[in-house]
């Protein structure tokens, strides 16, 4: 039996929002592990405090949101209060979250090729040459087999599907250690849905991801997740079902 090794816990996280200087808890007594290289999916009720979860694990947390108690440890670090100096490197070189609503996170007079290069661009490791090359890749490991149309064309032109493969294929291009998906198929019609689940799960092979989904959708959840996690308001998180 290999031992499994934790890239991510949550220890008993509580997060609050401030109101007119009232503490309002949001969630409370949040745990949560994931192992290196295991598709995890959240579920649980609308408000029950998923993307919240979700934004304090990257920093993202809306103004008036704060970590109260408890801890995120990533690769044995508490992360929980890092600088946003910080925040940024972990965004850049680890985990990236692919965000609630996100068809429209893509600059719609922009073309693709300008966004997905500005974002390889935050590593500064690329060469100016190994760019186009690289995108050529990712879009074509992402199920398009005419990058360079997808390249020059600008979101407005694509689908909703579509826009949701060049996110995922934006998301990678920074080779993150854990991915987190934020509903990424709540705004696609059933087709286009099955078809981003299952590049999601074929991406977490080909880059040996971690990858944490949260959905409100089981049916396709049980698809692709090695466990299923359940949130309930409040936010206490218990493990309900395993689909291994
Ligand atoms: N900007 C905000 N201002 C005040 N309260 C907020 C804000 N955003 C979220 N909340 C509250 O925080 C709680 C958790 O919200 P969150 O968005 O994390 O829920 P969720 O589980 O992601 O729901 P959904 O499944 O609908 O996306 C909810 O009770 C919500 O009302
Ligand atoms: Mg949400």
């Amino acid at each position: 039996m290999t031992i499994r090794e934790t890239l991510l816990s949550i220890e008993q996280l509580e997060i609050s929002y401030y109101e007119n200087r009232k503490q309002v808890p949001v969630i409370h007594n949040v745990s949560l592990q994931l192992y290196r290289g295991e598709t995890v999916a959240l579920v649980g009720p609308s408000g029950c405090g998923k993307s919240v979860t979700a934004q304090a694990i990257v920093g993202l947390l809306e103004t008036g949101f704060k970590v109260t108690n408890g801890a995120i440890i990533f690769k044995n670090e508490n992360i929980s209060n890092y600088t946003n100096r910080h925040w940024e490197k972990l965004r850049r070189d680890e985990i990236a979250l692919l965000i609630q609503h996100s068809l429209n996170g893509l600059n719609p007079i922009r073309t693709v090729k300008k966004q997905m290069i500005e974002t390889l661009k935050y590593q500064k490791k690329w060469k100016k040459k190994e760019m186009e090359p690289y995108l050529h890749t990712l879009l074509q490991q992402v199920g398009f087999t005419d990058p360079d149309y997808i390249l020059s064309s600008y979101p407005f032109e694509l689908s909703g599907g579509m826009r949701q493969r060049v996110l995922l294929a934006m998301m990678v291009s920074l080779r993150p250690k854990l991915l987190i998906a934020d509903e990424p198929t709540t705004a696609l019609d059933v087709i286009n849905r099955d078809k981003v689940l299952v590049l999601l799960k074929k991406l977490q092979q080909d880059y040996d991801l971690t990858v944490l989904l949260i959905s409100h959708d089981k049916q396709s959840v049980n698809k692709i997740a090695d466990r299923v996690v359940q949130m309930s308001v409040g936010g206490i998180v218990s493990e309900s079902t395993s689909t291994l």
